[in-house]
């Protein structure tokens, strides 16, 4: 089966499930899956499309050595971001788009015109999934397409499938986690002995830490996960007034020296707890006893622990972030699609 693809972003998770997708080629081949990426819309680095199929390893090349893409050999003028969605013969949608938590915009528009053209959808994209999960899954249940998110909470560690899937059926009670590797890094050097400053300038030079870090160093981040797994594991829509959020910039290095002399660890966790039909979330520092799984987290890894009725407590660590590591998400996501509609073939 050959599925064409279109993007609507082309930043680092772009370009990282580009690479593997050009390693992966062969394998995915053997597994009867061929893709052609027909068109390419991002803000900053131009449009292009060819309906034939882009040449991949051009795309990054150029856009490697150029930082656009629209010199890519072979590439014709694409479109903007909404006409990319409804003119390319794409029928997945790569939407990599950047993240907003306050509207969602503009990735939701793009969420909607694609599952409203019948368009599969494919998304690391954080602000739709947080803030209108409930709409966008109803949309693409009527449209009969695919709606697929995992790289949204632990990039390609597969939480989003797990919860959908065998860990879920009303067996969980409370999942509590470290969502955000920054912060969980930041925390990590701390416990070293470095300053939040300190701590905070090396995240930045190894690319963990935005210019601006508030979205991780805050706690919005963690809430907008909390928001995605709330959506996803217990079918509840949180709003950001529903969850009292703290950051880490008020933990001093006195904080975690008093915390380690109690035998744990402050952690920047996201929680969400199910008794009877209340749902409550919370996104704060706690003391993990250093004994939890979750204290023994490090660096830019994150983790989640679900507390289930019939498993105990389950912890799932893995990568949260990174460029091949969330591009592996979307690969993932193409690959369950394929194996959706090579299914619905056979029947
Ligand atoms: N800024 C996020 C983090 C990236 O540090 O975890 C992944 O969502």
């Amino acid at each position: 089966m050959q599925l064409n693809l279109a993007f609507i972003g082309f930043g680092t998770v772009g370009q990282g499930f580009c690479e593997i997708l050009l390693e992966k080629e062969e394998s995915l081949r053997q597994l009867g899956l061929e893709y052609k990426i027909t068109a390419i819309s991002d803000i900053a680095k131009g449009t292009i499309q060819n309906e034939q199929g882009l040449n991949l390893e051009a795309v990054l090349k150029t856009v490697k050595e150029t930082g656009r893409i629209e010199e890519t050999p072979g590439a014709k003028p694409g479109w903007n971001s909404l006409e990319t969605i409804t003119k390319s013969n794409s029928d997945i949608i790569v939407e990599v788009s950047y993240t907003d938590l306050k509207t969602a915009e503009p990735a939701l528009s793009h969420f909607k015109v694609a599952l409203e053209n019948k368009k599969h959808l494919i998304t690391t994209n954080k602000g739709p999934c947080a803030l209108a999960f409930n709409e966008l899954s109803a949309l693409a249940k009527s449209q009969g397409v695919e709606f697929r998110y995992e790289g949204t909470v632990m990039s390609g560690t597969p939480i989003i499938t797990l919860a959908q899937t065998s860990i879920s059926y009303g067996n969980i009670k409370e999942i509590k986690g470290i969502l955000n590797g920054t912060t969980n890094f930041i925390l990590t050097e701390m416990e070293k002995g470095k300053s939040y400053q300190a701590a905070l300038k090396q995240a930045q030079a190894l690319g963990y830490a935005e210019a601006i870090p508030d979205a991780d160093v805050l706690g919005w981040d963690t809430l907008a996960k909390i928001m995605i797994l709330s959506n996803v594991l217990f079918k509840y829509p949180l709003k950001v007034s529903d969850i009292p959020r703290q950051g880490i910039t008020d933990v001093s290095l006195e904080d975690i020296k008093k915390a380690r002399e109690k035998g744990s660890k402050i952690k920047l966790i996201g929680r969400i707890k199910r008794e009877r039909q209340k749902i409550q979330a919370e996104v704060l520092c706690e003391r993990i006893p250093l004994t939890h799984p979750l204290a023994s987290v490090e660096g830019a890894l994150n983790a989640i622990t679900f507390k289930t009725e019939y498993l105990g407590d389950v912890t799932i660590v893995g990568p949260g972030a990174g460029r091949k590591e969330t591009g592996f998400a979307l690969l993932s996501d193409l690959c369950q699609i394929y194996q959706r509609l090579s299914q619905g073939r056979k029947k």
